[in-house]
């Protein structure tokens, strides 16, 4: 197969579309759609978001200096979009969407009931990169829907039903029910 070459590019498939939420104390919570995402670390677990400063949600993150990372699955991918696609500046996304916020245990931001992963974050470094800043954050709490927690502490996806961002397609994916295999089945005897 011939190659076509694009230069520079981010061209990393597929992408997470994650929820991030903020709250500055005395304001309302918002909600930002996020797939410049990605964990970093695993002790202690970390993830990095990278936002743009012309956000409405960037001046929370930095004032806040905490966010809670929320997984939606497949039928809150209209609420994802639309999360993506208008400004807390001038909607409240909550009531947009009909998502509701909970409190969180250890950060300001509140958690998306209806999402069924939520990780409580707090910001330890930023990074100026050009186009956006990157937040790593360690996450302090986790928490999971019951029916996407088995016995034996895996994700249930065919409950859980996540769905991937393809970027440069600007497309939503889903449906992920073949299993190609599990971790390490490629060495085992
Ligand atoms: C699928 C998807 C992924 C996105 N990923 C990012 C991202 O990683 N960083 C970012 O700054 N904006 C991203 N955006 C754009 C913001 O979500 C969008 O500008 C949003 O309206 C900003 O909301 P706010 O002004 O309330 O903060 C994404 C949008 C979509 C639909």
């Amino acid at each position: 197969m011939e190659k076509i070459k694009l230069g520079p590019q981010t061209l990393l498939v597929p992408l997470p579309v994650t929820l991030l939420t903020a709250q500055i104390e005395g304001e309302k919570p918002n909600i930002i759609t996020l797939s410049w995402v990605g964990i970093c670390n695993s002790e202690p677990p970390m993830i990095g978001v990278g936002i743009r400063e012309s956000r409405f949600t960037y001046h929370m993150v930095v004032e806040a200096g905490e966010f809670v990372v929320n997984i939606p699955g497949e039928n809150q991918v209209k609420a994802a979009d639309l999360c993506g696609n208008t400004s807390g500046r001038n909607k409240d996304k909550f009531a947009e969407t009909g998502f509701t916020a909970i409190p969180a245990d250890k950060v300001s931001a509140p958690l998306i009931k209806e999402c069924p992963i939520n990780m409580e974050c707090v910001v330890k470094h930023s990074i100026k990169l050009g186009s956006h800043d990157y937040f790593i954050a360690e996450i302090v709490e986790t928490h999971v829907n019951s029916d996407c927690w088995t016995d034996d502490k895996k994700l249930n996806i065919e409950n859980l039903k996540p769905f991937a961002y393809m970027t440069k397609k600007r497309s939503y994916y889903g449906g992920f029910s073949d299993i190609f295999g599990d971790y390490g089945y490629s060495v085992k005897s």
